[in-house]
């Protein structure tokens, strides 16, 4: 599904480079539901954002299916881009003046793909997500919850291959991270989602299938729930967290 490999990338300051990813290989299968983890400045928006085609990498490979994104111009990129992924960011990036049904339409609308099929699954979307009863409202009249809803079902509306979320629950209270974290978890299970999700929070962290930790531009370590309950695989993330401090 998503395979990254090698991956290097440095920015130039001045006459200064810092080298931020120093070589991250990874693999993401397709369901499932991975987050990376890691201290602050280890380089996981740099991931995000390589894997995004935002920034360029220096070097290494980043293959969607079988696509490799590197070799990719511009028109290609924007078309991967609209239709291969989706995008949940931490402030949602809901446009104020469209009802939440609009927002959610907004990619296919950027794709000029809009039918009667692409307004159904907005519904649908809707419906999953719990969101029905207020598609005619704006950002505005809704809650930070709801709003992330939107944004969850807005960075569905394509079919993409792969849902990138840079700390989707960052500014969130607990009740709403379970029901972002809800929402992606049904997103998996009923549309068979992939998704890729950066956090700071190990409790977020603790429902996905698998956590990769950064560090220092490198996977220091990867995690696997495998059956474990949420709140053992919690500790053992914490654990992990503690003992990449004491190293
Ligand atoms: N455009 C840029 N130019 C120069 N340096 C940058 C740039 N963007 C990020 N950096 C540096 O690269 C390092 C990694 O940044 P990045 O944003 O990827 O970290 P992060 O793991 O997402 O951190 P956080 O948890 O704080 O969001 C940091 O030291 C940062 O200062
Ligand atoms: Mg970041």
């Amino acid at each position: 599904m998503l395979t990254v490999e090698n991956l290097q990338k440095s920015y130039q300051v001045g006459k200064s480079t810092y080298e931020v990813l120093k070589g991250v290989s990874l693999r993401v299968e397709k369901g499932e539901f991975v987050a990376v983890m890691g201290p602050s400045g280890s380089g996981k928006t740099t991931l995000l954002n390589c894997i995004s085609c935002y920034i360029p990498a220096d070097s290494g490979s980043i293959r969607l299916d079988r696509t490799e994104l590197a070799r990719l111009d511009e028109n290609a990129l924007a078309e991967i881009r609209n239709r291969k992924l989706g995008f949940v960011f931490q402030d949602f990036l809901l446009l104020d003046g469209l009802t939440v049904r609009q927002n959610i339409l907004l990619p296919a609308i950027i794709g000029g793909r809009v039918s009667d099929l692409t307004e159904a699954r907005a519904d649908q979307l809707c419906e999953v997500f719990g969101i029905s009863g207020i598609r005619e409202k704006y950002p505005a009249e809704i809650s930070g919850g709801e709003k992330q809803r939107t944004a969850v079902a807005r960075a569905l509306i394509n079919h993409p291959l792969v849902i990138l979320a840079d700390e989707p629950t960052g500014n969130l209270d607990s009740k709403s991270t379970r029901a972002v974290i809800r929402s992606f978890e049904q997103a998996k299970e009923a549309l068979e989602a992939t998704i890729f999700m950066v956090t700071h929070d190990s409790y977020a962290a603790s429902f996905c299938d698998r956590v990769i930790i950064l560090r220092d531009g490198v996977v220091w370590k990867t995690l696997e729930r495998a059956g474990t309950d949420r709140e053992k695989f919690q500790d053992n993330l914490l654990d992990a967290i503690r003992e990449m401090g004491r190293e």
